[in-house]
């Protein structure tokens, strides 16, 4: 059942908002941070350690200036994308995040309905809180999943099996969690396995009572694909354990090539960050890559990944379909790595926020916001359509003498 977030909270400039009155991602970000105790909105919004990644992914955007071309004729934008034959209405899609359920119970299945009604891809986490099987009903063009490959390799390969059983087109296998991340909000909230919440922690989430009566409703939500791995009778509990344990699998190429001989369909890594790694993977035969630093939750040290995009484009733009995450927050973003040489970009939080404030139409919202701020950059750029967009617009100081 859905549940929609009519609570009205004092907005940046001092109005009362609601999910109706949000108009970017930061009014969804504090929508979504007003509904959830700090342990939940933490976990979203955290980085690691210093967290200089999450600075360093928006400033690589905000530095990479957007050099217009006026009186081109623009009358209108046609933003439809082609991408593995598939026409989506916009060059953006969902990336995965897990424990979405905690969030907003069910909300892995609005988040996949809301993508599926406006035309675009949702990448089902890999420790989702639904199955993948009620992925293949909600959104069975639209819904990709992502796996983590696990230690116990017969679970990996059932989890393959399954998600070509149900008939969906992509599988993204994300590379980028060798280790847990040293992720040092979740460990001062307690936010941890065995979980340690403090009394202030505690009492905090009572002070959140349309989260906390969602939370009282289901409990802990279960990361549903890992249930048939797991003991009988395991509890969400139990099965996070589990998860925890298996996901951080010592991953070779030897396991791609492994997953491109089982999966038939469009293969995709999700957190290449290397042009060597990038190379590799057009040579085991994936379809694509998503450049991405996970949103700055892994490496904090790491550069943005619009930083590596130029150089991992030329190495294999030819090869294989690169695609970019982390970072994105407004439609500029989104054209920015177009213009780069991105095939396609995703957005984690983005959409999250959105869902977590308001449930399916929340989501719609998101997505409706970073649609349409793609339309009016790209017209006040003068690019009529997707294909428009390339290096032409990405300034680049002249020298002095010119
Ligand atoms: C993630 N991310 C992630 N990635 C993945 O491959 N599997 C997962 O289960 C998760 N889980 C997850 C949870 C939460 C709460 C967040 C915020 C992120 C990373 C995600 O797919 C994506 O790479 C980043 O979120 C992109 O950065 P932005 O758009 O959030 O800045």
């Amino acid at each position: 059942m859905e549940t929609i977030c009519f609570q009205k909270i004092e907005g940046g400039d001092g109005h009362n908002m609601g999910i109706d009155d949000a108009i970017n991602y930061e009014d969804l970000r504090k929508l979504a941070k007003h509904r959830l105790p700090k342990i939940a909105f933490d976990f979203i919004e955290g980085g690691v350690e210093d967290e200089v990644g999450l600075d360093r992914n928006q400033q690589a955007f905000r530095d990479t200036p957007l050099v217009p071309r006026y009186m081109r004729n623009i009358d209108g934008v046609d933003k439809k994308t082609e991408l593995f034959g598939h026409t989506y209405d916009g060059p953006f899609g969902v990336s995965p995040t897990g424990l979405i359920g905690l969030f907003r119970p069910g909300g892995d299945l609005m988040l996949a309905a809301a993508a599926r009604n406006a035309n675009i891809p949702f990448v089902m986490s890999g420790s989702a809180n639904c199955t993948v099987e009620e992925l293949g009903e909600t959104a069975p063009e639209h819904g990709w999943f992502q796996l983590y490959a696990a230690r116990d390799n017969t679970v990996s390969e059932d989890m393959i099996r399954r998600a070509e059983a149900v008939g969906l087109s992509t599988l993204v296998v994300t590379v980028d969690v060798p280790v847990h991340s040293n992720r040092e909000r979740n460990t001062r909230n307690g936010f941890t396995r065995p979980l340690k919440m403090s009394l202030e922690t505690r009492l905090d989430a009572l002070s959140h009572p349309s989260w906390m009566m969602g939370y009282l409703r289901q409990g802990m939500p279960m990361i549903k694909n890992w249930l048939p791995y797991a003991k009988d009778g395991a509890t969400a509990d139990d099965v996070a354990n589990l998860v925890t344990a298996q996901v951080t699998a010592p991953l070779t190429w030897d396991n791609i090539a492994r997953y491109r001989d089982l999966w038939p369909r469009n293969l995709v890594i999700k957190g290449i960050m290397h042009v060597d790694d990038a190379v590799k993977a057009a040579e085991v035969g994936v379809d694509g890559i998503v450049v991405s630093n996970h949103g700055a939750r892994q490496l904090d040290r790491s550069p943005a990944s619009l930083e590596v995009l130029p150089g991992i484009v030329a190495a294999v733009g030819d090869r294989l379909t690169v695609m970019l995450d982390s970072g994105v927050q407004r439609g500029s973003d989104i054209v920015t790595a177009l213009c780069l040489g991105a095939k396609f970009v995703f957005t984690g939080r983005a959409t999250l926020y959105g869902l977590t404030a308001g449930g399916k139409p929340g989501a719609a919202k998101a997505i409706g916001i970073l649609n349409n701020e793609v339309d009016l950059v790209m017209a006040q750029m003068g690019a009529a359509n997707i294909a428009a967009l390339g290096e032409e617009f990405i300034y680049k100081p002249l020298p002095r003498n010119y």
